[in-house]
C-alpha cells in the first residue's frame, strides 16, 4: 500500500504537531506549514523519516506563499490525500461576529 500524503498547516506546535507526528509514525508523506520554519525543522528532525517531509515557512494569509508551497508539494509528491487546515488561534475569532473579522483574517 502506498503511503498516505498529508498536507497540514500549523504543524510547528500543538494539535498540528501532534497530528503530524501521528501521521509520520504511520509512514505518511508530509507537507508541513507554519510561520516558524526553524521550529518546523527542529520538529521534523525528531520524526522517523525526515526525508518524507517537505517544510514550508509560510503565513497561511499569504496566498502567494501558499501557492508556492502547494506547487512544491504537488511537484514532489502529487496530489495530497488529506489536507488539514489547522493553523490559527482560538481567541477572539468568532467569524459570525462582524467585529471579529480582523482577528479572523
Ligand atoms: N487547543 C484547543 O483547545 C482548540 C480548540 C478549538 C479549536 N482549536 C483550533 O485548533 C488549531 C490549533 O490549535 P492549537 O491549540 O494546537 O494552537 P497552537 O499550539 O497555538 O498552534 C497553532 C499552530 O498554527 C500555526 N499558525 C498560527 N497562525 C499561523 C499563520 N497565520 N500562518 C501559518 N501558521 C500559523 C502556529 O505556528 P507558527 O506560530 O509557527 O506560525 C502553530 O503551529 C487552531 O486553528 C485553533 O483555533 C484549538
Amino acid at each position: 500500500m502506498r503511503p498516505l500524503k498529508v498536507f497540514l498547516t500549523g504543524a510547528s506546535s500543538g494539535l498540528g504537531q501532534a497530528l503530524a507526528r501521528e501521521y509520520a509514525a504511520q509512514g505518511a508523506i508530509l507537507g508541513l506549514v507554519a510561520r516558524r520554519e526553524d521550529a518546523l525543522r527542529e520538529f521534523v528532525a525528531t520524526l522517523p523519516n525526515p526525508g518524507a517531509v517537505r517544510v514550508y515557512g509560510a503565513d497561511v494569509r499569504d496566498a502567494d506563499a501558499m501557492a508556492r508551497a502547494a506547487e512544491d508539494f504537488l511537484g514532489h509528491f502529487g496530489c495530497p490525500d488529506v489536507v488539514i487546515a489547522n493553523a490559527g488561534v482560538s481567541v477572539g475569532t468568532v467569524a459570525s461576529e462582524r467585529e471579529d473579522l480582523d482577528a479572523f483574517r
